[in-house]
């Protein structure tokens, strides 16, 4: 069995192969450098986790389509920038910023291509099922990306229809990421499912604890400007339950500051994050990110084989309900 340190310096050498300088630079400097600033990887290692449940040796038939998620996801990263008017990504300038819009936008497009062509890398006989999935969760992705926008600017969001959104734009694609290692693993048909489940678990509490950390995460770490989300208006799972507890007063003043128009960027942040801390809304994040992760491990529960076997993802697991980047 491989560790979580092995598996991400597999990707990381893979991604470092794949992503070369190459010409034109000023469509491939952008696709380098925001590889090569970080990113936690938990996409890919996730995938080689869960194929390692079933295969011992991880080679590149697994590690081309995790790399290949990988790319998919910078590439979203990139293009959320630009929606989201994003300035710093990864503790550096954004592609958008330090290049222009246009080349964010190339630079992006060539990257999705190149996902696509990774994740038929692979000589293993279940390339349908994994393009077939692959694709729908690509489409998933934008889906949750323009509820995110339309949410924007309309007042009231339901829980619901915030879980629905951040479940296309996030959980679907760690899922995703969790079920092709197992297709290509071979697991049974309900192995797969379990771990899609698994990782749409994950990825609920992961977008939460995202929101979480983009009003009170520490900078320095997040890589992240703070309070992006505020700032935007974004109907994070902190302002749709604020929203939804607070009244009299406390709505009157949300109301205004959600339409303010000349408001300084920090005043808006304080006093809307004053509010939150007043509805304890924190707190009602933190209880609903553990829901999510023992949602998680009651699937991975469900997958029959030595627990033995499972202590390299039970440990990721683990990492990323104390995560503060
Ligand atoms: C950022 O994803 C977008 C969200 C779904 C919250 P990550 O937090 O995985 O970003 P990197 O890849 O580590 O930078
Ligand atoms: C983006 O969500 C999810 C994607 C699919 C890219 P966010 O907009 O919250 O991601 P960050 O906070 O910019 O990383
Ligand atoms: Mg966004
Ligand atoms: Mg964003
Ligand atoms: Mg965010």
């Amino acid at each position: 069995m491989y560790t979580e340190i092995e598996i991400k310096s597999l990707i990381n050498k893979a991604l470092s192969s794949i992503i070369t300088r190459n010409s034109p630079v000023e469509l491939y400097d952008p696709i380098l450098y925001s590889i090569s600033i970080g990113g936690k990887r938990i996409r890919p290692v996730l995938c080689l986790l869960c194929y390692n449940l079933f295969k011992e040796t991880i080679d590149n038939n697994i590690i081309m389509p995790a790399a290949g998620i990988e790319i998919f996801h910078g590439f979203t990263l990139i293009h959320d920038d630009i929606m989201d008017n994003a300035e710093i990504r990864r503790g550096n300038t954004t592609v958008h910023k330090k290049w222009n819009k246009n080349t964010a936008i190339l630079s992006g497009d060539a990257m999705c291509m190149e996902a696509y062509r990774l994740v038929t890398q692979t000589s293993t006989n279940y390339l349908p099922q994994i393009l077939d999935v692959f694709g729908k969760t690509a489409a998933q992705v934008c889906e949750g990306q323009q509820f995110d926008i339309n949410f924007e600017s309309r007042f009231l969001i339901s829980e619901d229809d915030y879980l629905m959104m951040i479940g296309l734009k996030t959980a679907a694609m760690v899922a995703a990421s969790a079920k092709i290692g197992a297709i290509v693993g071979e697991a049974s048909i309900s192995d797969c499912e379990n771990l899609y489940q698994f990782g749409y678990n994950l990825g609920m509490a992961f977008q939460i604890q995202d929101d979480v950390l983009d009003t009170y995460g520490n900078p320095a770490v997040f890589g992240k400007a703070i309070g992006g989300d505020i700032v935007s208006n974004k109907k994070t799972f902190l302002l749709v339950s604020a929203l939804i507890r607070a009244q009299g007063r406390q709505m009157c003043n949300l109301e205004n500051l959600l339409k303010a128009e000349n408001i300084a960027v920090d005043e808006k942040i304080e006093e809307i994050k004053k509010i939150f801390d007043e509805l304890e809304i924190k707190q009602l994040a933190d209880t609903r990110i553990s829901h999510y992760f023992k949602a998680a491990m009651e699937y991975l529960d469900r997958i029959e084989m030595n627990l033995y076997r499972k202590e390299n993802i039970i440990k990721f697991t683990n990492e990323l309900i104390d995560r503060n980047y």
